[in-house]
């Protein structure tokens, strides 16, 4: 595997089957560098505007470390579905929901791309997974057309710095986004956040880390959107 190449969905959920076990320790290495993930993921949570009782849509959800973020917003009465294609990941994400007693989580276990959203959902939210995910253009036109109007779509994902500071991209993908089935191709082809502004309203893009990371939140157009 090269920075350079772009990872079929079979070779990227290989890499997630290995490192599912220990992906939650080991994610904490961003931190040496600066990257804080969690603070981030806590304030891409936050701009979903959840509240008691409502259905969140988690795409690629790994092991499940939005869930407690969830459910702090939606309490028992509201539902989190989870969708990812590796079971390995699946499976921690299944130990978690064990262990915190959480009767209100459903796990999918699908390519994001042929996932059928449901039609009574208050909002979707990914993280560190959609520009891994080739037909991520198709996915957020669907999740627009499946949510309510004015309801959120929310992305905190990578992306290549578009300042000077780009000329650190490929150093930071050797050390922090290959090991997670990331390229630099990946990076430079795929843009996620210009798909919400195609298909969403109220769109904003929030630059963090240089420019290397960005949270883009969407509100649908609700029927408008849908066919
Ligand atoms: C870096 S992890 C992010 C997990 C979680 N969202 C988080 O914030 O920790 C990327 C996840 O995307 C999943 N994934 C990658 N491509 C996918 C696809 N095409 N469909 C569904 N899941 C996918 C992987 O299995 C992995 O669990």
């Amino acid at each position: 595997m090269t920075t350079n190449s772009v990872l079929t969905p079979s070779q990227i959920s290989s890499i997630y089957s290995k490192r599912a076990k220990h992906y939650d320790k080991t994610v904490r290495v961003y931190n040496l560098f600066g990257m804080t993930l969690e603070r981030w993921r806590r304030m891409a949570v936050e701009s979903l505007g959840l509240r008691p009782g409502d259905t969140v849509v988690d795409i690629a959800c790994g092991t499940g470390l939005n869930f407690p973020l969830f459910q702090k917003k939606i309490g028992p009465e509201g539902k989190i579905i989870g969708v990812d294609m590796t079971q390995a990941m699946l499976d921690q994400a299944a130990a978690r929901i064990e262990a915190n007693d959480w009767g209100n989580v459903e796990l999918v276990r699908s390519k994001a791309d042929e996932f059928e959203f449901p039609t009574d959902i208050d909002a979707v939210f990914t993280s560190y997974a959609l520009t891994l995910i080739p037909e991520y253009d198709e996915i957020i036109k669907r999740a627009a057309r499946a949510l309510p109007e004015g309801a959120r779509f929310v992305n905190l994902d990578m992306k290549i710095a578009d300042s000077w500071m780009s000329i650190f991209a490929p150093l930071l993908t050797f050390l922090l986004v290959r090991p997670y089935a990331g390229t630099l191709e990946m990076g430079r082809r795929r843009h996620p956040w210009k798909s919400v502004e195609n298909y969403m309203d109220r769109v904003s893009v929030r630059n963090l880390y240089f420019g290397f990371l960005y949270i883009v939140v969407g509100e649908s157009r609700g029927v408008e959107e849908r066919d």
